[in-house]
């Protein structure tokens, strides 16, 4: 059956693109039922209506407490009825009611080989660090931060003269091939989790 897909993301929106080029090619067979964002100010909204993809706002700054946003977002994604939840560019870290509601079935990408620097700004970490690869990372969200099973890793070498937007620029390349194929992978139900391991059939 076809998968009802939900993307969540907080602002500029290409991987979200990137999704939606690959189920307009027919290369994702699955149908996004909504994008869901808490900015209202988020480019994602443009690119969701330019693609006659239903929007649904959470706007975090409109809640009292964050207790009050998650019962929210937990209820709009209730409402759309996924099978799957892909973070594309969510900027926060979600409550732990969500992330168990949708165990094995949401997916993050993060900018950068998993387990190295998790959190915000990992490409800045990967310079800082010095390593000379890094990548992109698509994973399972369980309870830890940017910890949970790792579905599908894509690496970019790291150059002498990088700054943090040139890599991250670089990076951004491959997680726009990287989520498609992830997302496309649980469609075809082809993904298990076992313990920390995701088995690809
Ligand atoms: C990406 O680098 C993603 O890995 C990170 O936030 C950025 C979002 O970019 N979590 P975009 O909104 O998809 O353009």
């Amino acid at each position: 059956m076809t998968k009802r897909i939900v993307v969540v993301a907080s602002g500029r929106g290409s991987n979200f693109q990137a999704i939606i080029g690959a189920l307009q090619r027919g290369s994702i067979l699955a149908e996004c039922v909504a994008l869901v964002t808490d900015n209202p100010k988020a480019y994602a909204i443009e690119r969701a209506e330019a693609a006659g993809i239903p929007v649904v706002v959470v706007d975090y700054a409109s809640f009292a407490t964050r207790e009050l946003y998650e019962q929210a977002l937990l209820a709009a994604l209730k409402k759309a009825r996924p099978d799957l939840v892909i973070l594309a560019g969510y900027m926060r870290i979600l409550g732990l009611a969500i992330v168990r509601e949708y165990a094995g079935r949401m997916i993050n990408i993060h900018p950068a080989l998993l387990p190295s620097f998790t959190g915000l700004h990992a490409q800045r970490q990967a310079l800082l660090h010095g390593v000379k690869l890094t990548g992109c990372t698509v994973h399972f969200v369980d309870e830890s931060l940017d910890g949970g099973p790792i579905i599908l890793q894509r690496c970019v070498r790291v150059m002498d003269d990088d700054d943090e937007d040139t890599l991250a620029n670089r990076i951004l390349i491959q997680e726009h091939l990287a989520l498609p194929e992830a997302v496309r992978l649980f469609c075809e139900d082809r993904l298990s989790i076992e313990g920390r391991k995701v088995r690809t059939r």
